[in-house]
């Protein structure tokens, strides 16, 4: 049986009739992507998270279809960074090529992506602008259940406000025990915007933190695992990523067992700010 976490714990969108699957498979620096991903959806996956940046979303498009998944049961995020030419339409353009990257779609069906984001807010104001125009025409025609931001910080948010009554409905950040990000956290919440939390494992790079070792001792799981359970449990969709098929199945054997409220306490403590980010995006770009 797959994981419930991923067949059935489906976040609602504020403002959207779609769900969001509780967690995501990233593929960023996937060695081999397409198979990644086959692997990813056989051990129950259905929520990918790619990137035109990522050059990568034509093998995520090529395993989608190699699974045989019926595409209403996956859920597919990919992300733009920069607008083409400073052009809405050129913009467009992009979106829509990655759109057929991803989803070329079937007879009766045009293909479409289920939520698209701007990566980065490095554009500027008037790159930003020019990326959600676009975004807004993308799922005006189809090519996007929902539209959503990444590394955004309140400023940007705020920002938006100028320039179109659309919330996105979702803002992809850095978020781990380590950097908890709790201002933007708490703006975007009273927003409606959930928060999607990339590197919820900090590229395994803190595992051995005391703090993470003793409380995975006591429920016979890794560090890993107790990191991705914090995120579940504080309400966020963490994207771990793996090209490990054991660490797939790891990463998502969350049933069955919670973090005590003490537990959760003592990672709370953890946090270290801006200084325990690894992704050098700044939230507060002008
Ligand atoms: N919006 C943005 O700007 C942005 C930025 C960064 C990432 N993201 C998204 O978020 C996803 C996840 O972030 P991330 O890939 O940077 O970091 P991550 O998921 O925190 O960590 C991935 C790294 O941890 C290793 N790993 C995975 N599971 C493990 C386990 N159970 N035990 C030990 N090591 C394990 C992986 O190695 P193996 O593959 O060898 O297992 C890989 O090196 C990305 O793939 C991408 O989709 C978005």
């Amino acid at each position: 049986m797959a994981p419930k976490y991923l067949t059935k714990d489906l976040v609602p969108l504020t403002g959207s009739s779609a769900k969001i699957p509780r967690i995501g498979y990233g593929v960023y620096r996937s060695v081999d992507c397409q198979t990644a991903v086959l692997a990813a959806l056989s051990v129950g996956y259905r929520h990918i998270d790619t990137a035109q940046f990522y050059k990568n979303e034509a093998d995520v498009g090529r395993a989608i279809k190699l699974s045989r998944i019926p595409r209403k049961e996956l859920y597919i995020v990919t992300k733009i960074q920069y607008p083409v030419k400073d052009s809405v339409e050129e913009t467009l353009e992009s979106l829509k090529d990655s759109v057929q990257k991803l989803d070329s779609g079937e007879e009766g069906r045009p293909g479409y992506v289920d939520l698209f984001l701007i990566h980065t807010p490095s554009s500027g104001r008037q790159g930003r602008e020019i990326l959600w125009r676009a975004l807004e025409m993308l799922k005006e025609g189809g090519g996007a259940v929902d539209i959503g931001v990444s590394n955004y910080g309140i400023e940007h948010l705020f920002q938006m406000d100028l320039y179109t009554s659309t919330t996105p409905v979702c803002n992809q950040i850095e978020v781990h025990p380590f950097c908890q990000q709790r201002e933007v956290i708490s703006f975007c919440r009273s927003k409606g915007i959930a928060i999607t939390a990339y590197a919820p494992i900090v590229r395994n790079r803190r595992s051995d933190n005391p703090t993470l070792v003793t409380i995975g001792q006591k429920h016979g799981k890794q560090s890993t695992q107790i990191m991705i359970k914090w995120s579940l449990q504080k309400g966020f969709i963490p994207l771990p990523k793996s090209d490990n098929p054991d660490r797939m199945k790891a990463n998502i054997d969350m049933d069955g067992w919670e973090l005590t409220e003490e537990e959760m306490s003592e990672i709370d403590h953890l946090d270290e700010g801006q200084g325990g980010a690894i992704c050098p995006y700044p939230l507060n770009c002008p």
